[in-house]
């Protein structure tokens, strides 16, 4: 299993994709809140400019389609582990049209592709947690057992369980790993208690990135970026 965790949090590529207009009017939310595009777009940017100047990542940068408002929560389309890249289908039918894009960059970065084609399946990556040692898939409104079983297939080397997601859109809405000597942390009640805990840990570098429009269309942080370690298998 140690070889497994080898690289575990360390990783040297991002996609991430633009904001789209449609996303302020159009992108699935589930409260009405009305979105800043503007704001939005920059947060975005700063959003990029993180990981690529402050982790140092090579960030590869998919263009917005207008006609997929929510296409910048990148991460629901694919997970990536080692190099194995599972294209998702996602559970809202309004995002299918998202992996297509994804599927071209990962393909360009050489990974091996393993596509999510049976009809009775659905899976979002913000309901896949990935601990280094195992998978946790969050049964939801977007992601169903069948699901779960094609990404335990498509990663056969770890345990995967599936864990229900009652309340909120995703797994990862209320949970989310931080990278060693990163904790990447929300600003609701709950994660603030939290902070207060991480602070503590005096060897933790804390990166502040605003994500008050995103969040809106129930867009977190790790929706906006796949990250992937090609130097993993070296
Ligand atoms: N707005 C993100 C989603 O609902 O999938």
């Amino acid at each position: 299993m140690a070889g497994l965790m080898a690289g575990y949090g360390h990783y040297t590529h991002a996609v991430v994709r633009g904001i789209p207009a449609s996303l302020a009017k159009e992108a699935l939310r589930s409260s009405q809140t009305e979105v800043d595009l503007a704001k939005a777009v920059k947060e975005h940017e700063a959003y990029v400019e993180v990981l690529r100047t402050r982790l140092g990542l090579e960030v590869v940068e998919l263009p917005a389609d207008e006609s997929l408002p929510d296409c910048v929560f990148v991460e629901d389309a694919a997970v990536v582990c080692g190099d194995t890249a599972l294209i998702t289908r996602p559970g809202a039918e309004s995002r299918r049209g998202e992996t297509e894009a994804m599927k071209g960059a990962l393909k360009d970065l050489n990974l091996n592709i393993v596509e999510m084609t049976d009809e009775n399946a659905t899976l979002d990556g913000g309901d896949v947690l990935f601990t280094g040692r195992e998978f946790f898939v969050g049964l939801s409104k977007r992601t169903n057992q069948r699901g779960a079983e094609i990404l335990a297939d498509a990663f056969k080397d770890y345990a995967v369980s599936t864990v229900p997601v009652l309340d909120g859109l995703h797994l990862k809405s209320f949970c989310s790993m931080g990278g060693p000597g990163l904790i990447v942390i929300g600003s609701s009640e709950p994660a603030q208690k939290a902070l207060k805990v991480f602070e503590k840990l005096k060897d933790h570098m804390l990166i502040p990135v605003s994500n008050l429009e995103k969040v809106k269309v129930d867009g977190a942080l790790t929706c906006c970026s796949v990250l992937i370690n090609k130097k993993a298998n070296i």
